[in-house]
């Protein structure tokens, strides 16, 4: 067992290094003249960010909001005649508006630095696709990962990442990412990452640290991205790069939608905000004082139709970030007043639980649902190929 993962690990190495290879022969190009070909020098600025530049126009045609009391002022909204990525500078200071306040000296140093610039809502777009969203497209699978993350990437391109038609319909990938965390990591692995790009062509990078506070961040940096690039999409799969996913399952999922605004995944609805300190989730009072989160989708990986996309991009402009994605999506659903739907093929929350569950191991379980959570690279690749041999099942499990 240990020397067939070896293998399969080997192999997987060898076969990146060939496509290196190949594409480097391909463009007539050594591996350094591709690096120093474009050196990504507003990256690594350690400057502070400072106030955005912005040159939107405010057109708020539609008026779904209006029911939902007061909102944070609109920072800006996304117009329809924006034909590109908009943002092209760093230019946003500290609000240095609550400094003073004795509920934000008491808060941790994450949860200030989150509020110092929780204002600045957009960067610059470092690699961009826009070519990925034309022509009609069923799904366009969105993936959040980080810089260095790569072998994951690799698996889902190998795995459920594969662009492909199932009956005709399109299927499409991209990876979403910002930049290192950790300034070390920053000019390496982004000459990689740029490479990695190259041969693939899957990368969105923007310009704000990939950190978990700004997963929010990259949620609204998707929606905007999605409004301007994409008109014909009709559904959109975002999903974590540490998940087992089955394209096939969600299209026939998605074959049977009929209703407008569809957004499935494994919901929870009536959700405590956690206080406790220690925890991930940690959220301080003073940050959310309601006894409730509104019915929200787990992060790991859920599915929405492509105008649903473009309405929460709308509504997302007129409320204030929240540190935790998912949830920040569930109060962006609320506003526009679409319940998330439950569907059990969705297992994102969970099943890190139950170790010894047979969730963990059986392809027959996974063979038979949309998205599990959690899955390594290497664990990935071997369950796809199970599920993907003359696998039999002694019953069908009846989730779908
Ligand atoms: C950044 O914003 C400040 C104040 O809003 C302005 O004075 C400055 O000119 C801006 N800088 C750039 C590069 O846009
Ligand atoms: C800080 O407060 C002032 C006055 O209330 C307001 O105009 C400004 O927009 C606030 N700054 C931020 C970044 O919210
Ligand atoms: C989010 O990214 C911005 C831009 O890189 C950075 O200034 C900010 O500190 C990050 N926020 C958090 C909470 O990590
Ligand atoms: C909860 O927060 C809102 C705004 O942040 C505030 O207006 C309200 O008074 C707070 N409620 C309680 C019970 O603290
Ligand atoms: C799988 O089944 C097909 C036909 O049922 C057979 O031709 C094929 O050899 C089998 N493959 C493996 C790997 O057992």
């Amino acid at each position: 067992m240990f020397q067939w993962k070896k293998t399969v690990y080997k192999s997987v190495l060898l076969s990146f290094a060939l496509v290196v290879a190949m594409t480097v022969l391909q463009r007539g190009m050594t591996p350094t003249q591709f690096f120093q070909g474009q050196p990504a020098k507003e990256l690594l600025s350690q400057e502070p960010v400072k106030a955005q530049k912005r040159d939107n126009v405010i057109s708020l045609a539609d008026n779904f909001w209006k029911k939902a009391g007061p909102l944070a002022t609109p920072a800006q909204v996304t117009s329809k005649q924006v034909t590109s990525w908009d943002v092209t500078t760093i230019n946003c200071t500290a609000n240095l508006n609550f400094t003073k306040d004795d509920w934000f000296k008491g808060l941790e140093p994450n949860f200030r630095q989150f509020l110092l610039y929780r204002h600045c809502r957009y960067f610059p777009i470092l690699i961009n696709h826009p070519e990925k969203c034309s022509g009609d497209i069923y799904l366009l699978i969105v993936v959040k990962s980080i810089i260095t993350q790569h072998d994951r990437r690799e698996a889902i391109r190998r795995t459920w990442g594969q662009e492909k038609e199932v009956d005709g319909k399109k299927i499409r990938t991209l990876f979403l990412l910002g930049i290192a965390s950790k300034e070390e990591e920053r000019a390496n692995y982004q000459k990689l990452l740029e490479y990695e790009n190259h041969i693939y062509g899957d990368i969105l990078q923007w310009d704000f640290l990939d950190s978990f506070f700004n997963l929010t961040l990259k949620e609204v940096h998707f929606l905007k991205w999605f409004h301007i690039y994409c008109d014909n999409v009709r559904y959109v799969f975002k999903g974590d790069d540490d998940v087992f996913v089955s394209p096939d399952n969600i299209v026939e999922f998605l074959q049977d939608q009929k209703e407008a605004d569809l957004f499935a995944g494994d919901v929870l609805f009536k959700a405590r905000p956690i206080r406790k300190k220690e925890n991930k989730y940690y959220i301080p009072n003073a940050l959310y004082n309601k006894s409730h989160y509104p019915p929200y989708a787990g992060g790991g990986g859920f599915v929405m139709d492509g105008p649903l996309a473009k309405k929460l991009h709308k509504v997302s402009e007129m409320l204030e970030l929240y540190p935790i994605d998912d949830v920040f999506l569930g109060m962006c659903l609320e506003v526009l007043q679409v319940t998330p739907v439950a569907h059990a093929g969705f297992k994102t929350f969970g099943i890190v639980k139950n170790k010894n569950s047979k969730m963990n191991k059986e392809p027959c379980f996974y063979q038979n649902m949309l998205v599990v959570h959690k899955l390594l690279p290497l664990e990935l690749l071997e369950m796809w190929d199970l599920i993907h041999s003359n696998l039999t099942c002694s019953r069908k499990l009846q989730i779908l």
